[in-house]
């Protein structure tokens, strides 16, 4: 195996296709002494220009590549010029200088002017491919390093049925109404085994967080999107496996691995978690931006979400990040218990309440719609967006930073 076909067979197939149409701008000499063709499959759209290296750049040329590679003599003012006027127009498209020999010095003055990286002349084909794919690494990384991952809410319960994963649904709807980013939200139901938010959204679809869960090193954005099921209102759905999972079966590093990754790629991303605590689940509340324990206005919810908010913070989820949702609240004159009992009580602030609409919210997930989708009107709904509201003011979606 020559060193060439050795260089390719060790980059990863996304590495090579990377380094497609890298245009190399350098003096005849050098420009004629490779035989480009034999490149085609590492470079593929590689454009070679000789020119001196005084020359300017062509604009169309420059703007069609995703890398440049310019031979610049140092010791003249106008090579560096050209550098200089390259780096100005196109601050984004990386570039590799190519020269005879570079001292330390001289690859330190380079990189203040805007060079990415340094070859050496005449050109050697590996290293060529070798410092053309590092510098396309190196963009991809910094592209993501500059994405701000999603907020992430974690939606809890303080007793079975208080009415967490209708208000996860319907926040993650809310969050999804005002996306205008093309990212849209998430959905994750970590409710392995009693799961119902691909019910309560009618998201159909094969695909569950138990392929994402065992994928391993092959867990990537294109799994994540063959998984995900699209639903109204810009909402993706990452639903409960079908089959009961066992909950003891899911690695926490996994799961915090496949948190991050859909924050990557989405603007928000609510999760909804099993009744029974687990070191994972609590793992995935420490990722949390904000905790949202549902309760209710009744001895038994609040009872149930004190022992709860006392577990969270036996691990040092406390604070600020928890809040209280208050749920099936009524306007009723003669109250035992109103929201600032609740908030006392608990000793969290109150993001929000959220009105009784009987039967509408349940009738409406009957059928796998938000209840908005039923009444236009729906008070439950209106209560969920001023949540939401509340929520994206104080966090910015995920996105370009
Ligand atoms: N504000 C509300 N008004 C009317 N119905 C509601 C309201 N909140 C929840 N419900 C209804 O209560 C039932 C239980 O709600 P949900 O499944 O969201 O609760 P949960 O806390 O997720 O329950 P589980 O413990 O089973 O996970 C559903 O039928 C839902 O439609
Ligand atoms: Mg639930």
């Amino acid at each position: 195996m020559s060193t060439h076909e050795h260089l390719q067979f060790n980059l990863k197939e996304s590495d090579v296709l990377v380094c497609a149409n890298v245009l190399i701008v350098a003096s005849p000499k050098h420009a004629e002494a490779i035989d480009w063709s034999e490149s085609s499959d590492a470079l593929p759209g590689l454009v070679v220009l000789p020119c001196e290296n005084t020359a300017a750049v062509p604009q169309s040329a420059a703007e069609a590549a995703s890398l440049i590679v310019l031979e610049i003599d140092p010791h003249n003012r106008r090579s560096m010029d050209r550098l200089g006027e390259l780096k100005r127009k196109l601050p984004d498209v990386p570039v590799v200088a190519a020269l005879p020999d570079a001292s330390v010095a001289l690859v330190r003055m380079l990189v203040r002017e805007g060079v990415d990286d340094v070859v050496s002349l005449p050109f050697k084909f590996e290293e060529l491919l070798e410092t053309a794919a590092d510098v396309m690494a190196q963009k991809r990384n910094k592209r993501h390093g500059d994405t701000r991952l999603a907020p992430l809410f974690a939606v809890v319960r303080s007793i079975g049925g208080c009415g967490a994963t209708s208000i996860a649904t319907h926040l993650a709807s809310a969050l999804g109404e005002n996306d205008n980013s093309g990212r849209g939200v998430a959905i994750i139901d970590l409710d392995l085994q009693f799961g119902a938010v691909a019910d309560y959204m009618a998201a159909t679809g094969r695909g569950s967080i138990a392929d994402l869960l065992g994928a391993d090193e092959r867990l990537d954005e294109e799994l994540l999107r063959s998984v995900a099921r699209p639903c109204a209102d810009n909402v993706s759905v990452f639903a409960a496996p079908d089959a009961i999972m066992p909950l003891e079966s899911v690695e926490t590093d996994r799961l915090l691995h496949m948190l991050d990754l859909v924050r990557q790629h989405y603007s928000y991303v609510v999760l909804d978690l099993p009744a029974n605590w687990t070191s994972w689940s609590l793992s995935a509340l420490t990722a949390a931006s904000s905790v949202l324990m549902v309760v209710e206005l009744s001895v038994a919810s609040l009872r149930q979400a004190r022992r709860r908010l006392d577990l969270f913070a036996s691990v040092g989820i406390e604070g600020d990040e928890v809040q209280l949702i208050v749920n099936r609240t009524e306007r009723r004159m003669f109250k035992t218990i109103d929201v600032g009992d609740a908030a006392q009580t608990l000793g969290r602030p109150v993001l929000g309440s959220v009105t009784l609409e009987d039967p509408l919210v349940s009738t409406a997930q009957d059928q796998g719609l938000m209840a908005h989708q039923l009444n236009r009107k729906s008070k439950f709904q209106t209560d969920v967006r001023t949540l939401a509201a509340t929520l994206s003011a104080r966090f910015p979606a995920g996105g370009p930073a």
